[in-house]
């Protein structure tokens, strides 16, 4: 695997590997990986002939309060499990420079209304900052396929909302959830839960499960909703959000909608916020 540090070294990788003819694939990622990642390196590489996977804390996403100093920083580890996976190139761009050059004004997408919604509401900016991020890597890599987790399901719409008037002819894949045995969708953030915490934690996918459930029998909208809530409340587990959307994430009201749909949870242990859902068809 090439790692490329600077951006003249990322064009020189980009250039030796555009030798041989295919597909490019590009995983964006903030490190600390994870079998959910990996995932996404792995369809990567199904779909393309090269695959290069980035790793960058983005400082655009991250509030005030939020956790950029501290977010998990494990570099070594990450370039073992991607040599492991064969990935082709690690961009690991040194600094925020190399990202965002001082010289270059910071083009600034902005994620709308849909981006104050949900995780909008409770990170305000956040994800202007991914978008932005994004854009920039598919700026500079030019990639023809990006790989997105559905973990971060409100994140990927945004970013196929954002890629279909930038960039047109970019494919973006959607992997789904890796999680642990308990249902716990992995994520860089479990690292901050106790193995208490981590059970509690495993309570919301089994919520959302119920939700689906209740769902099919013919249940109301308002009736999931509150008998969600108030079992997650039971339990000490207090949701910043619990909704039931269509699969781009406008509200729906009534549950003889047909068509796909998604119901997104989050909610806060400690410091720590947890964020899943669940796709369905009804
Ligand atoms: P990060 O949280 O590192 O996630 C990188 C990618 O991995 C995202 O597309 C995310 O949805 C996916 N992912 C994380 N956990 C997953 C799981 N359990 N199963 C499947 N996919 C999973 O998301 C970001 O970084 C950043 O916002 C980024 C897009 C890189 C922009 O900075």
């Amino acid at each position: 695997m090439i790692i490329a540090k600077t951006k003249y070294e990322l064009n020189e990788a980009l250039g030796q590997i555009s030798l041989s003819p295919g597909k490019l694939a590009l995983v964006p990622t903030m490190g600390n990986l994870h079998q959910g990642h990996l995932s996404l390196v792995k369809l990567a590489k199904l779909n393309s002939s090269k695959t290069i996977t980035t790793i960058f804390v983005n400082p655009l996403q991250f509030g005030k309060n939020d956790d950029f100093d501290n977010y998990p920083r494990t570099i070594e580890q990450d370039i073992k499990k991607l040599n492991d996976e064969n990935c082709d190139i690690l961009f690991l761009p040194k600094s925020r420079n190399e990202m965002f050059p001082d010289e270059t004004e910071i083009q600034l997408i902005k994620s709308g209304s849909l981006g104050k919604e949900l995780c909008g509401k409770l990170r305000p900016d956040h994800f202007d900052g991914v978008l932005t991020v994004v854009h920039r890597m598919f700026n500079i890599i030019k990639p023809d396929i990006a790989v997105f987790g559905a973990k971060d399901y409100q994140q990927q719409i945004l970013i196929r909302n954002m890629s279909k008037s930038y960039f047109p002819n970019l494919n973006i894949l959607t992997a789904p959830i890796v999680r642990s045995n308990n249902g716990l969708a992995l994520s860089s953030r479990n690292n901050y839960l106790s193995n208490e915490e981590l059970d509690l934690a495993s309570n919301l996918f089994k919520c959302l499960k119920k939700s689906v459930d209740l769902y099919q029998l013919g249940e109301s909208i308002e009736v999931i909703i509150k008998t969600a809530k108030e079992f997650l409340i039971s339990i000490n587990l207090v949701p910043d959000y619990y909704e039931i959307r269509d699969e781009l994430l406008s509200p729906i009201f009534n549950s003889d909608q047909v068509g796909k749909k998604v119901i997104l949870g989050s909610l806060k242990i400690g410091n720590t916020r947890i964020i899943d859902n669940i796709e369905f068809n009804s």
